[in-house]
């Protein structure tokens, strides 16, 4: 332990690994993320609350800026909540399927199939909104409340995002990154507290929030879930069009024999 401008600073944990178990590490990190997909229909077959909670705990080991950790998840679980957080992203991407979007825009969501019914919200046992906290209220030297600036909140919601979904694929949930465009209703859906810790917690009357739904364990019985454009995919990660033409290592050669 030692002091350092009047923080204490502890030993750092870190694991030395061999070469060859960073590289035995790497590729069955890879090999699991690769078949890491969006999905759009879900069963809905109840997931363990013990899964979202360890998801949640492991997003919240992501680095932030300042460790501030500037987010707050949201699981949803009440079937008639998630109801009501179908009808208002239903209403709103209705409006921009049909008149918001510019066409550029319809132009880069047409290979995915998507469209403004969202059912998904509806069937899927779990949702968890994201949102970003733009400024903290921490207590003074004389304990008074004071708000203060988060830095880097985009970033660290973002990583953090990146953290939880790498955690649900690794349990074997699926998910789907879902962003309604706006989404000022998940607020009022959901109750956020209203002017003081709206403030605190929703910067602006239109707060951007991502809503990352549905994480759910594969319907094996209905056969696998929706993957949009498979093809494609499938030939660009196929082994045999390499997208990193480097040379590699004979240690790599033999840890990557098996992809
Ligand atoms: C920030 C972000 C927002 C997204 N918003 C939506 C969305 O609103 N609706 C949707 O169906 N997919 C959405 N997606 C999913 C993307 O369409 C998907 O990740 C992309 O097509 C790549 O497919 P893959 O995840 O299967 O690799 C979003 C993804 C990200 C990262």
């Amino acid at each position: 332990m030692s002091e350092r401008n009047g923080h204490t600073f502890i030993p750092l944990e870190f694991e030395h690994l061999s070469t060859e178990e960073q590289v035995s590490r790497a590729h069955e990190f890879e090999l699991r993320m690769r078949t890491r997909r969006t999905v759009r229909q879900f069963s809905p077959r109840q997931v363990p609350r013990e899964l979202i909670e360890t998801a949640l705990r492991i997003a919240s080991r992501a680095p932030s800026g300042a460790n501030q950790q500037p987010w707050r998840f949201v699981v949803i679980l009440d079937p008639e909540i998630k109801r009501k957080i179908r009808i208002a992203a239903e209403a709103e991407e209705r409006d921009n399927y049909e008149r918001r979007f510019p066409h550029e825009w319809l132009d880069a969501l047409a290979p995915l199939g998507t469209d403004w019914h969202k059912d998904f919200l509806d069937i899927a046992p779990c949702l968890i909104a994201v949102f970003r906290l733009d400024y903290g209220i921490v207590p003074d030297r004389e304990g008074n409340l004071q708000k203060i600036k988060h830095y880097y909140v985009q970033e660290s919601v973002g990583i953090a995002c990146g953290f939880l979904i790498a955690a649900l694929h690794w349990m074997g949930l699926a998910t789907l990154t879902h962003t309604p465009s706006p989404m000022g209703f998940l607020s009022q859906v959901l109750k956020r507290p209203a002017t003081r810790n709206r403030t605190f917690s929703f910067p602006s009357d239109f707060p951007r929030t991502t809503l990352r739904s549905p994480p759910s364990p594969r319907n094996l019985s209905a056969g696998p879930p929706f993957f949009w454009n498979d093809t494609t995919h499938a030939a660009l990660l196929s082994p045999t069009t390499p997208l990193t033409p480097l040379p590699l290592s004979k240690t790599m050669r033999r840890a990557t024999r098996h992809l």
